[in-house]
């Protein structure tokens, strides 16, 4: 007997929702009237929004190739306290394998490009193979500086100064002990030691490697999630990690506690 093929009846909602039917009387996508309109929870639709120009807007030539705007990878990031400036934020752009720098994250932004940039390149990580610009770079401010991470480059830290207006870059130098391959000569009672990590999140996720590796548990291992707080109590949200606010729950845990919490490390 012939094996009958099955249909497969899914939406992908790009039409809009439609909970009336099923595959046969509404197929996938047939409410064309409703695209650009975003499905709520109760039944009602709304406009999508979209993004405009900010207004007096500049462009720059970026001079990027079709190729390149397909295989580049492109992404934002921000730098807050440039130089130890609570009033100095920095908007980073990164197109393919350049940073971008403009000043300030609210307002018309496009006008205040700085003249610098920071060509990922020049950090290209030994014996990477990767297409140049195809790996999203990763952001974090420390002590008014900026560390830049990305999958094929070495990490970088850059520094501002206000007096030049310019800013200095900086390969980092990972220095751990106890590397893969070279035994520490100290053995660890794992029931009775602990791990405890504070310092630039960027370094967590190596700790924590090196830290597992000599057989800690994760609970066994305590790290201080530092994040900007501002009210202390739980109210304005600064901290918030997942669904834990670090000015009550923590700023001190287990990472057995938080490490499936979005964004803790
Ligand atoms: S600092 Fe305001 S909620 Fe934590």
């Amino acid at each position: 007997m012939a094996v009958k093929g099955s249909i497969k009846d899914s939406f992908t909602f790009v039409g809009g929702l439609n909970t009336e039917g099923g595959y046969f009387v509404t197929p996938e996508n047939s409410w064309t009237e409703g695209v650009n309109v975003v499905p709520t929870t109760d039944g009602s639709i709304r406009r999508r929004n979209g993004i405009d120009y900010e207004d007096f807007y500049e462009l720059f030539a970026a001079n990027i190739t079709a190729d390149q705007k397909a295989l580049w990878a492109f992404g934002v990031g921000t730098w807050s306290t440039v130089a130890g400036n609570g009033n100095l934020d920095f908007f980073v752009v990164q197109a393919g394998f350049t940073l971008h720098f403009y000043e300030g994250i609210s307002g018309a932004i496009s006008p205040t490009k700085k003249s610098f940039t920071v060509d990922l390149r020049t950090y290209k990580a030994y014996n990477n193979t990767e297409t140049d610009g195809t790996a999203i770079a990763s952001f974090a401010s420390t002590y008014g500086k900026l560390i830049v991470t990305t999958r094929d480059t070495d990490p970088i830290l850059i520094d501002y100064d206000p007096t030049t207006d310019t800013i200095s870059v900086a390969k980092i130098t990972l220095e751990i002990r106890d590397f893969e391959g070279f035994e520490s000569p100290y053995d660890i009672d794992v029931e009775k030691t602990y791990c405890t990590i504070v310092g630039p999140p960027i370094m967590y996720r190596f700790c924590l490697i090196e830290a597992n590796k000599k057989g800690l548990a994760d609970d066994h291992i305590i790290v201080s999630l530092e994040r900007r707080m501002k009210c202390g109590v739980g109210k304005c949200g600064h901290c918030q990690v997942g669904g834990l606010y670090a000015c009550q729950d923590g700023p001190v845990f287990r990472y057995s506690d938080i490490y499936n919490v979005k964004e803790a490390i």
